[in-house]
């Protein structure tokens, strides 16, 4: 169901499916809430699946020049107070989902069971991507998205899914098309300027997490994912065969199963 949620800066718009406790899905850049149907149709029947498009992407409005990753975490929480979830939710995110979970674990850690983190990283932009996003953001707003679209399409992917799955690519370049020049330039910004979570991590309240990698991730190399479960006690780290960087994606059997036995523990009583 396609619910208007108020937040602070406007509107989102905000998927939700079935019953229980309530799993959070927060999409990655430039993407929108599609990138997780596999995990809601799968989740759906034991689960209230949230899954926001997050500011200027898919149905939902931009707003600001800039919008930081702390900005898109207060939208979250707004998100959940818009739809009266008090009880504390699962998060799964991906990528830029993933820089903005762990604003909001620091920001709103009470509201959260657990957290599965997919290819994505703890570190902030070393300066000269941090310049290029700055680049990225001026020429999108002058020419639109097209350039945006062509480099993300062609380095998301593993090899097999060009092969087996072309109309995931598809939809996933659609979502891509979707999003508006001032969402996808203020979020480009928003990311440059994202704090460095390594020293931060080790000081967050504790959270049972899992992090999931595609063995192909050329944007979240697994060595990197290696590196950011290593920073949190307990968080086990699971390649996924056959994928890159859109792994629920690429190969939605292996990262549901494991998303599975995560929400089976974090929330034991919903399968009692
Ligand atoms: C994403 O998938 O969200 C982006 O690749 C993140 C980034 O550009 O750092």
């Amino acid at each position: 169901m396609l619910q208007e949620i108020s937040i602070p800066a406007g509107q989102l718009a905000v998927w939700t499916e079935g019953s229980g406790p309530p799993v959070l899905l927060v999409h990655g850049y430039p993407l929108d809430h599609s990138m997780w149907d596999f995990q809601t149709s799968f989740l759906r029947d034991n689960y209230r699946t949230i899954a926001p498009d997050l500011r200027g992407f898919g149905k939902s409005p931009s707003s600001g020049d800039s919008v930081t990753m702390a900005e898109f975490a207060d939208d979250l929480a707004s998100v959940l107070d818009g739809l009266e979830i008090q009880r504390p939710v699962a998060v799964i995110c991906l990528s830029m989902g993933g820089y903005i979970t762990l604003e909001f674990w620091r920001r709103h850690a009470r509201r959260i069971a657990g957290i599965a983190f997919c290819d994505t990283r703890a570190k902030n932009d070393p300066p000269e991507v941090a310049k290029a996003r700055g680049v990225q953001a001026s020429q999108v707003l002058r020419e639109g998205t097209a350039s945006v679209v062509e480099s993300m399409s062609g380095k998301l992917f593993a090899e097999a899914t060009h092969g087996a799955h072309p109309e995931r690519i598809m939809q996933t370049r659609l979502a891509m098309e979707m999003a508006s020049p001032a969402g996808v330039a203020a979020a480009a910004r928003g990311m440059a300027v994202r704090a460095d979570f390594t020293p931060l991590i080790p000081q967050l309240p504790k959270l049972p997490c899992v992090a999931i990698c595609g063995v192909e991730d050329r944007i979240t190399p697994l060595a990197e994912m290696e590196a950011f479960a290593a920073l949190i006690p307990g968080c086990p780290l699971h390649a996924i065969s056959a994928a890159g960087h859109m792994a629920p994606l690429e190969n939605p059997t292996e990262v549901n199963h494991i998303l599975d036995g995560f929400l089976k523990e974090i929330f034991p009583h919903a399968h009692a």
